[in-house]
């Protein structure tokens, strides 16, 4: 359902894909879902996804945690937002963003210029069971991640609220908050 009660038929998805005409792109912390929902979504709007860590990992050879562990963050900062330059400039498609990725101005400016992004949101005892999930996250290696997650929660939603399309994506099934980002997107194109 959308926030209006109007879940979107397949014609209307269509019809959403065609008047899109740039990449829609997932921005919102780690643990809340942005690849998994990104990949249903691109499913659904039959365009191609990019998950930007996967690309700042492939061209780099080495992992997040490798590329944190050996270079630090500003040089994995410079990547990403380079990787995303490129990202945006494919066309139309899905791209799930990294969680930091929106809270550096340089590649928020781009993204908010050459792109739709939707801010996908949870509380935080969310993103900790999610997070808790994988070991994945050279961020949350250096202290308590409960602290961690809701000290950058508070510090990065005010940038993240600078995206036009705000979702709430619960504790349900991603395929809740693929339906509530289809609504929304149909809402302001
Ligand atoms: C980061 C989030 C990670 C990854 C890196 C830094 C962040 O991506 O880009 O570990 O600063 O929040 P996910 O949001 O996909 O976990």
């Amino acid at each position: 359902m959308t926030l209006d009660g109007h879940t979107l038929n397949d014609a209307e998805i269509r019809q959403l894909a065609i008047r899109l005409d740039r990449p829609v792109v997932l921005v919102g912390m780690m643990g809340v879902g942005k690849s998994t929902v990104g990949r249903k979504l691109a499913t659904l709007l039959d365009l191609p996804f990019v998950d930007a860590d996967d690309e700042i990992a492939e061209a780099a050879q080495l992992t997040i945690p490798e590329i944190f562990e050996r270079f630090g963050e500003p040089y994995f900062r410079d990547g990403e937002r380079r990787v995303i330059a490129r990202l945006l400039e494919g066309g139309p498609s899905v791209i799930a963003t990294g969680g930091g990725a929106f809270a550096q101005d340089d590649t928020r400016a781009m993204i908010l210029e050459r792109g739709l992004a939707v801010w996908l949101d949870s509380d935080v005892p969310t993103l900790i069971d999610r997070t808790s999930r994988k070991d994945n996250r050279p961020l949350l290696k250096g202290g308590e991640p409960r602290k961690i997650l809701a000290e950058l929660k508070a510090k990065r939603d005010p940038l993240y609220a600078l995206a036009p399309v705000h979702v709430i994506s619960g504790r349900g099934p991603h395929g809740d908050t693929v339906t509530l980002i289809l609504g929304a997107l149909a809402g302001c194109l």
